[in-house]
């Protein structure tokens, strides 16, 4: 029933990736950059945990599907990332997310606690490290954790490519700063197959910790 419900998810992902392709421009990885987030995010899901519920599978395919949708004001925030005005947005993000995708997923999903959980943890996947953590949910915790893994695999090079090392360094610090701690311990573990990525990560968690 499980893989059934992901198989049509994976479907209506791939709709919505057809039907907005006209976007593709607007989008800094382009409709097919975010598809390959999307999917990435799932395989860190699993990848860091071996039973992942439902409601967790489906916020991984669908949690940044705003930035198809809706990427002028989605995607491609160009400021300071340490603001009140990017954390608005990051939120302003996530709601718009969820509530493109949760009236969708009600028609292959009949149970609604499982919609809402999945609502739940759309809602919340950029809040801040504090916030993740005061919300003690163990779904929410993974998410986050294999978004910020994602990160380094389906996002970074091509931020990388169209935005320069003193950007993606911003966004690698901004990103460590906000992750709650748990996630930050595991991605200092985690040896990136990138070694240019791998070199800024390190070096970015260990000013972290010296200056926390
Ligand atoms: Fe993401």
């Amino acid at each position: 029933m499980e893989d059934k419900i992901i198989k049509e998810a994976k479907e209506i992902l791939d709709k919505i990736c057809e039907k907005y392709k006209h976007h593709d421009k607007e989008i800094m990885q382009g409709v097919a950059g975010e598809k390959l987030h999307s999917l990435d995010v799932l395989i860190w899901i699993e990848k860091l945990n071996p039973h992942p519920s439902l409601a967790l599978k489906l916020a991984a395919l669908f949690h940044d599907i705003d930035r198809i949708v809706t990427p002028k004001v989605g995607g491609g925030f160009k400021g300071e990332r340490n603001t009140k005005a990017y954390f608005e947005h990051k939120k302003k993000h996530a709601q718009r997310s969820a509530d493109y995708i949760i009236p969708l997923l009600s028609k292959i999903v009949a149970d609604k606690d499982i919609v809402k959980k999945t609502e739940f943890l759309i809602i919340h996947h950029d809040d801040n490290g504090r916030q993740v953590e005061d919300l003690q949910d163990l779904g929410l915790n993974y998410l986050v954790t294999a978004d910020s893994f994602a990160f380094f695999t389906s996002i970074a090079p091509k931020l990388y490519a169209a935005e320069g090392k003193e950007r993606i360094k911003d966004k690698i610090r901004f990103m460590i700063d906000k992750i709650p701690d748990f996630a930050r311990k595991k991605l200092e573990e985690h040896q990136l197959e990138n070694s240019i990525f791998n070199k800024f990560k390190n070096k970015i968690i260990k000013e972290y910790y010296q200056n926390n």
